[in-house]
Parts: C-alpha cells; sequence; structure tokens
C-alpha cells in the first residue's frame, strides 16, 4: 500500500528526498521495465503538487511517442524540436517554462496546462525520451525541483533497461 499521507508535514526537500528513495524502491526490483515506467509516472504525480499531467515521451523513429503518464489524453506523437518537450530532446537540456502561453510552439494537449518542466532522458548520450510534468498553476516551477526531477531521471537512468522500452514503440 502507498500512503502518501506520511509526506503532508515534510520540508520540500525532505519529500523530495523521499520521493527518489521511494522512486528507487520501486523500480529496483524484478518487474518489467514498462511497469516501472508506469509506477514512476504515477509516483511523480502524487507527490508533486498542482499538477495536470505527468509523464513520458520515449523518443521513436526520429520522433517523441506517447509513453506511460498520469491525466488527461495526450498528443502522440511529437517531432524532435517542436514544442516544448521537442525542445528539450534537441538541446538535452531541462526546460522550465513560466507561462506556456509565452513559449513560442508549445503544444497545448490539455487546456489546463499554463506552465511545465520538461528533462530529456539522455543514457551514454543517446536520447531516450523525455519526462514532462504540466502544472495548472503558472510559474510553478521552482529550481530545486527542476533538479530534483533530474535527480529521478537519473535513478530511472540507473534502474531502467530502456532497451526494452524502446523496442515496444
Ligand atoms: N506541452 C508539450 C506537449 C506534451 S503535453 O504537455 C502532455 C510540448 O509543448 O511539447
Amino acid at each position: 500500500m502507498f500512503d502518501i499521507s506520511i509526506y503532508d508535514k515534510m520540508s520540500l526537500n525532505d519529500r523530495y528526498d523521499t520521493m527518489l528513495t521511494s522512486l528507487e524502491g520501486l523500480i529496483s526490483g524484478d518487474e518489467s521495465d514498462l511497469t516501472k515506467l508506469c509506477n514512476a509516472a504515477a509516483l511523480i504525480n502524487a507527490l508533486i503538487s498542482d499538477l495536470n499531467w505527468c509523464g513520458f515521451y520515449i523518443y521513436s523513429n526520429n520522433e517523441l511517442v506517447l509513453g506511460p503518464f498520469q491525466g488527461m489524453p495526450a498528443c502522440t506523437k511529437i517531432k524532435v524540436e517542436a514544442g516544448v518537450c521537442g525542445k528539450a530532446a534537441s538541446t538535452k537540456e531541462t526546460i522550465v517554462v513560466e507561462d506556456v502561453h509565452s513559449f513560442e510552439g508549445h503544444i497545448a494537449c490539455d487546456s489546463a496546462s499554463n506552465s511545465e518542466l520538461v528533462v530529456p532522458i539522455v543514457k551514454d548520450d543517446n536520447l531516450i525520451g523525455v519526462l514532462d510534468l504540466d502544472s495548472f498553476k503558472v510559474g510553478r516551477f521552482s529550481n530545486s525541483e527542476k533538479i530534483y526531477l533530474e535527480k529521478a531521471v537519473e535513478v530511472l537512468n540507473k534502474y531502467i533497461n530502456w532497451e526494452h522500452i524502446i523496442s515496444a514503440f
């Protein structure tokens, strides 16, 4: 059983440190890599407040293809360099967008989204995909959250065999 109430009284740093430990616990077992990615999306969505969408796009055949996520149905394919996800993928840099309505080329999958954070997933210099978080609040994502989500992607890189994920797309 997953009890989210244990996080309620924690400081932001304790909450995210515990999130990383919980993530490691969730994805270090012998479940399939797809199962692990599904649980990773659910954990991040549960522990980061004010999200309306959280999930993965996987790089396949020169585009980003929708992977495990939590939230409303979303665009299934995004060209690399298109939108916030494509920009993070092509630059291999995390992008924090304070107000998506001011980001040229932003792709609106859920009209509730007002800010966005996209972390590229890169292993051995190869683009694997992106972790995408959307919030209904403008300016939702702080620099410390950006750093914690980059650490979450490091945990994913440690435990997920991406070849098993990519071959499913
Ligand atoms: N807003 C993203 C598209 C994906 S959805 O937010 C789920 C973008 O501009 O790339």
